[in-house]
């Protein structure tokens, strides 16, 4: 087994501006390029690292599930993350995902059969994605010897993170959240977990320029998506959905974007395994934002920011956050989970829409909830921030850039019972519960409600009302 001393030859952080490319050692705690101030990213010496020929050799590691570190859906691709050692690989069976065919709602996106794919990554042990990510930031903080761990959160990422805390005994987490902003659902995973919850006036965006602060004077590691440890466990997702079709790369990744974790590390995930020779091509990403918090849309669609070779135009994008700032442009849709105004991964996603032929699209509330609805009724449930890769799709498609004969998968990042209370909403007969929850948000119909059957407690009226209804 690689000791700690052969990681260290292997892995390493480098800014991800190349007119820049400082590097820093891996065992350093870091979420920004001393010299240039740009991101990080975790980086390997593949040529010191032991990269098998083919991703088939990940198949043998099947029958090892008996080894948790085997059965876990991000440790058992350890080869293509190797930043530690073994022994301080932290696991909480996270990545025990679906890609399910799903021909019901690629009907409802306008696919072809066979042709859309959910990758369902509510099926972690806390409820999203976000696992993925945080055993491999919870790794990291365990080789830096880290004793408290810090997020802000729209619910998630503060979750898993209590999870792992609990799970572990390893760190205390400390979590950082907006007042109001966030899911029944989510906040009663941290306070049950036993986080310290932190509930500050304020938004995500200012809950996670607190968090930098305060993690910056305590002494904090934080786990939020800037640390580059983070997105190395994200690449897995993509990993798991070539193997979910056989290795073979889809044609399209739809993946929602909130602060741009996922769409930054679905890129670097397909440039290196292109650059290895794993996989002959990249497919193509679209990052999907809710209209009501539209930055990447804006910013790539409207006003044509681009990577430029790590040089995107600092003039346009300061010029459109002073515009947010002048009109106090608060980030506002039903899917609290990407209620993001300031991305902080906005250069990689711009680098990873580069490299994979990206685009960037915005969807209402009205088309998330509606998707959400079909997205259930084809059997696997999810949050509102996750249908809208589906709703996103289904743009795609109605604007003819997704073919019906395409490959798509979509990603479906949190559980459906992340958020009952807009699920509820959205299925309820009572008018003022849909006012109060969606109505005033703008969501006016509720087009594939399932609302239930009110009954009075006699027999024959139940008898009467099932035949009725069935
Ligand atoms: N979907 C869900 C369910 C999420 O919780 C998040 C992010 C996203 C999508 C967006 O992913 O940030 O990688 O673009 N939630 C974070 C949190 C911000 O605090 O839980 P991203």
């Amino acid at each position: 087994m690689p000791s700690l001393a052969t990681f260290r030859d292997v892995a390493f952080q480098r800014c991800i501006r190349p007119s820049c490319g400082a590097t820093y050692e891996a065992e350093s705690v870091r979420t920004n390029c001393s010299k240039c101030g740009d991101l990080l990213d975790v980086s390997y010496d593949w040529d010191r690292a032991m990269v098998p020929d083919s991703l088939r050799h990940f198949e043998q590691y099947w029958t090892q599930r008996r080894d948790p570190l085997r059965f876990s859906g991000v440790w058992r691709f350890h080869e293509l993350l190797p930043f530690a050692p073994r022994e301080f690989l932290v696991t909480a069976g996270e990545g025990q995902t679906l890609l399910q065919s799903a021909d019901a709602v690629g009907q409802f996106v306008g696919m072809r059969p066979q042709r859309l794919f959910l990758q369902y990554e509510g099926m972690n042990p806390s409820g999203s994605f976000k696992d993925n990510g945080m055993c491999a930031a919870f790794t990291h903080a365990r080789m830096m010897g880290a004793q408290r761990a810090a997020c802000a959160s729209t619910g998630n990422t503060s979750a898993s993170l209590a999870m792992y805390c609990a799970v572990t005994r390893l760190m205390k987490a400390v979590i950082f959240i907006g007042s109001g902003k966030i899911s029944y659902g989510k906040l009663s995973q941290a306070l049950d977990y036993g986080a310290l919850t932190i509930q500050i006036a304020g938004d995500f965006d200012d809950a996670m320029l607190r968090v930098r602060e305060v993690s910056r004077d305590l002494g904090i590691y934080l786990v939020n998506s800037v640390n580059p440890f983070r997105l190395e466990g994200q690449k897995t997702i993509m990993l798991r959905v070539l193997e979910g079709l056989q290795w073979e790369v889809p044609d399209w990744i739809v993946v929602p974007g909130g602060n741009l974790g996922n769409g930054s590390a679905f890129g670097k995930a397909f440039s290196e395994l292109h650059r290895l020779g794993l996989i002959p091509r990249l497919p193509r990403l679209a990052i999907i934002n809710a209209a009501g918090a539209n930055t990447l849309f804006e910013l790539y669609e409207r006003r044509g920011v681009r990577w430029s070779d790590g040089n995107p135009p600092r003039d346009i994008i300061r010029q459109y956050y002073d515009e947010l700032d002048r009109s106090h442009g608060k980030a506002d849709t039903i899917a609290s989970a990407i209620e993001i105004n300031r991305p902080v991964n906005l250069n990689k996603a711009l680098r990873a829409l580069e490299a994979c032929d990206g685009l960037v699209r915005q969807v209402g509330d009205q088309e998330i909830l509606d998707a959400k609805a079909q997205v259930a009724a084809g059997g696997l449930g999810c949050e509102p921030a996750s249908a809208a890769s589906v709703a996103g799709a289904r743009l795609l498609r109605r604007e003819g850039i997704i073919a019906p004969d395409d490959r798509v998968v979509c990603i479906l990042t949190g559980h459906q019972l992340k958020d009952p209370t807009t699920t509820v909403a959205y299925h309820t007969n009572d008018q003022q519960v849909f006012n109060d929850v969606l109505a005033k948000r703008g969501v006016l119909r509720a087009s594939f409600a399932n609302r239930a059957v009110a009954v009075a407690n006699e027999l024959d009226d139940i008898i009467k009302a099932i035949r009725l209804n069935s």
